[in-house]
């Protein structure tokens, strides 16, 4: 199978194409045929070695990837050769084929493609958990999402008002913003030229939760418009920022700055994750969410995408297919 491999650390240039021999399966393990792999800004921290889990090298990267089951170990349990499936890893998605153990794999969503299927894991698996579980938004509350034409952010919008909030979307420039009200967005503020402190003043004077995977100053303005007993989510650190908080806001605010790490709930709370999954399958069936993949590339093509992602030209997902 051809797959893109590191050796060492460094960068987007240190992917090769090689071609490799397909091992046979462990107890418990699937083999997937590749349909569809996505990328995430992690991928990039991944290659560096600067992420939180880096697999030992050499390694093949990729952390979600969809296609069709083809060969099950006998205790691989609830999984079928001809399974169309969505597979979360800790490396193995630029590939033609991917062996993982069958905890891994998620049923792709009836209807969906390969595409969408690759797309849906981290960006839906990480918001739903986030505000349903970690934040318990509630119907009629006011959200804020930051970066929010980006992989989970867009995700976090779709969802927001799935479940019955008003959304305020936060992005950098007019076509992000504009990408954001399409995917259901009440308001959006173009950080880039207003700011987030003065904008939700003037429109809602508070809000109740903030999604945030950029930090840095987007997180201080946060701070700013918080109500009393509201929920900073800590998603990521996307500006390279991480934020410094301070705690004498908290206690006069009453409110909760709340760690989220999505790849936690699945190591310690897998029952969690997977009711997350069946009611996002609901939601994709009542046409609630919708992954939005702004660029396809093909396998040998995926550093020009990870550059993509880099320089920020992104929106939603971008896709590498294996055809
Ligand atoms: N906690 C978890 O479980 C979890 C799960 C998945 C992802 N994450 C984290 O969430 C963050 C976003 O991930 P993603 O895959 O959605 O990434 P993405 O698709 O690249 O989106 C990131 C967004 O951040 C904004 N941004 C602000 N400053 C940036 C900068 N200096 N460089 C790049 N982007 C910048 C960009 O929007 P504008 O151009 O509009 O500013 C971009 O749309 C990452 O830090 C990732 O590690 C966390």
């Amino acid at each position: 199978m051809r797959a893109l491999q590191i050796t060492e650390h460094g960068g987007i240039d240190q992917l090769r194409m090689v071609d490799l021999p397909s091992r046979p399966l462990a107890s418990g393990e699937v083999r997937i045929k590749v349909k569809a792999a996505a990328l995430n800004f992690a991928d990039l921290l991944v290659l560096k070695g600067t992420y939180q889990s880096i697999p030992p090298l050499p390694f093949i990267p990729g952390m979600e990837a969809a296609g069709k089951v083809i060969e099950v170990s006998d205790d691989a349990d609830g999984v079928y050769v001809g399974d169309d499936v969505a597979a979360f890893i800790n490396a193995g998605g630029y590939a033609e084929e991917l062996v993982t153990h069958c905890s891994n794999i998620w049923q792709s969503p009836k209807g969906a493609s390969a595409s969408e299927a690759a797309a849906y894991p981290v960006a839906y698996g990480t918001s739903e958990l986030a505000l349903f579980d970690r934040a318990k938004l509630q119907e009629g509350e006011t959200l804020m999402v930051h970066g929010a034409a980006g992989g989970v952010g867009l995700a976090a919008v779709q969802l927001g008002k799935a479940m019955g909030a008003t959304v305020i979307a936060t992005a950098g420039g007019s076509e992000k913003c504009a990408l954001a009200k399409e995917n259901g967005a009440d308001h959006v503020i173009d950080y880039k030229n207003e700011s987030i402190k003065k904008r939700v003043q003037k429109l809602v004077g508070k809000v109740d939760v903030v999604y945030d995977p950029v930090g840095g100053d987007t997180f201080n303005q946060s701070l700013r418009v918080i109500n009393s007993l509201g929920r900073i989510l800590l998603v990521g650190f996307a500006s390279g920022d991480v934020p410094r908080i301070p705690a004498n806001h908290l206690l006069v605010k009453n409110i909760d700055i709340q760690g989220y790490y999505w790849g936690d709930y699945i190591k310690y709370a897998p029952k969690k994750v997977t009711k997350s999954f069946e009611r996002l399958n609901k939601l994709y069936q009542a046409n609630k969410i919708k992954p939005h993949v702004s660029k396809t590339f093909p396998l040998e093509k995926t550093a020009e995408a990870l550059e993509f992602l880099k320089s920020r030209q992104a929106t939603g997902k971008v896709i590498i297919t294996m055809d």
